[in-house]
């Protein structure tokens, strides 16, 4: 088992801190991401992990036993890089059975274990080629087979699936899911893409500028954004976000927003939560139409109101065309307050 606990840690390069104050513990057998935009330090944090980068303060513990003085090979841990790192001299076959060639396992059990991680992957074709003989969205699932071939104490994935065609990274992040239940390792992920980190996770943590802004399960992270970065980072479309001051003159003034009237205050709403219509009065927001966006199962519209683009659902045979004016919905109950000052939310 490993549960990896970070106690007060902090990564300086020179003079730039860039991972703040991580206090974090990750059970044993989770599945757990880092998300955030670039240069936030996800794979700093991961390097911190695998023992490629040292701490600059703090200590990390495997299950209760601090690692800060332990080498990558003792640590146990299997890592994919952004970057692949294959061997570019070796084979698929090479490069994917390497750590158990290391360890000299019987040939028969490396074949067997080679056959079983590419069939998973879709490499059996490839096995007799050179990394690169391959495209980059084959060399990432080399680098992927060279780590599922293993049973780590820790596997830790920086981007795995980022230079795969978007209908295989689906189909691969599936496979992923599937492959931690069946083996039960604790894995630390990281992405940018905060669909995929949703879609896979037990637990998420929302990192922006080299500290965490908000850590839980997906589905509570998106339900109830901490802040208003989380806010506009988890969920797709983005959230609209609208000064508050902006809705004071709507006629029925809700019970939910006059709590905060001596406060300023920003509110979110989702665009799956806001109902567009051709016929409204004066409760809902009366804008232009400025584009539709069909996605197949949902048809997105964006319009403009008081000069600030409002993105809503239209419901089947609603008859609604760029240039014509259109009413858009917003339910005060599912709006999400943030205080303007702090970027806090509000109440519940
Ligand atoms: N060796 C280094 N020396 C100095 N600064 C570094 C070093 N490695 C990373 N950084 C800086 O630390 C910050 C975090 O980098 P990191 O690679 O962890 O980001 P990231 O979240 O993985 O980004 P991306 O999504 O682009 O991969 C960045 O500002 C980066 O420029
Ligand atoms: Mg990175």
């Amino acid at each position: 088992m490993a549960e990896i606990k970070f106690q007060g840690i902090e990564k300086r390069f020179k003079d730039v801190v860039v991972v703040k104050d991580l206090n974090l513990t990750i059970e044993d057998r989770e599945f757990f991401t880092f998300v955030g935009p670039s240069g936030c330090g996800k794979s700093t944090i991961l390097s911190i992990v695998a023992g490629l980068e040292e701490v600059s303060s703090g200590t990390i513990y495997f299950d209760g036993v601090p690692i800060n003085g332990l080498s990558p090979g003792e640590r146990d841990v299997a890592m994919v890089f952004q970057s692949y790192a294959l061997y570019p001299h070796m084979s698929v076959y090479e490069n994917i059975s390497f750590p158990l060639r290391v360890k000299k396992l019987p040939k028969e059990r490396i074949d067997a274990e080679v056959n079983r991680v590419a069939a998973i992957l879709d490499l059996e074709p490839l096995l007799k080629r050179k990394p690169k003989e391959l495209s980059g969205g084959q060399r990432q699932r080399v680098a992927l087979g060279r780590a599922l071939i293993r049973k780590p104490r820790v596997f830790l994935m920086d981007e795995p699936l980022s230079n795969l065609d978007a209908r295989l990274r689906i189909e691969m992040r599936a496979e992923l899911k599937q492959l931690h239940r069946e083996l039960q390792i604790t894995t630390v992920y990281v992405t940018h893409d905060q669909e995929e980190a949703m879609v896979l996770s037990d637990r998420i943590a929302i990192l922006y500028q080299g500290k965490i802004q908000q850590c839980g399960h997906p589905m509570e992270v998106y339900a109830k954004p901490a802040n208003l970065f989380v806010a506009g980072f988890i969920g797709s479309p983005p959230i609209n976000i609208i000064d508050g001051s902006l809705l004071k003159d709507i006629a029925i003034l809700d019970p939910v927003l006059k709590r905060f009237e001596k406060t300023d205050i920003i509110v979110g709403i989702r665009p799956s939560d806001v109902v567009v219509s051709a016929q409204g009065d004066e409760t809902v927001l009366e804008g232009e139409v400025l584009l539709l966006e069909p996605t197949g199962s949902d048809m997105w519209v964006d319009g403009l109101w008081k000069e600030i683009k409002i993105k809503g659902r239209v419901l089947a045979g609603e008859k609604i065309t760029p240039g014509t004016r259109a009413f858009f919905k917003i339910p005060f109950e599912k709006l999400h307050i943030f205080d303007k000052s702090t970027g806090n939310r509000l109440g519940n």
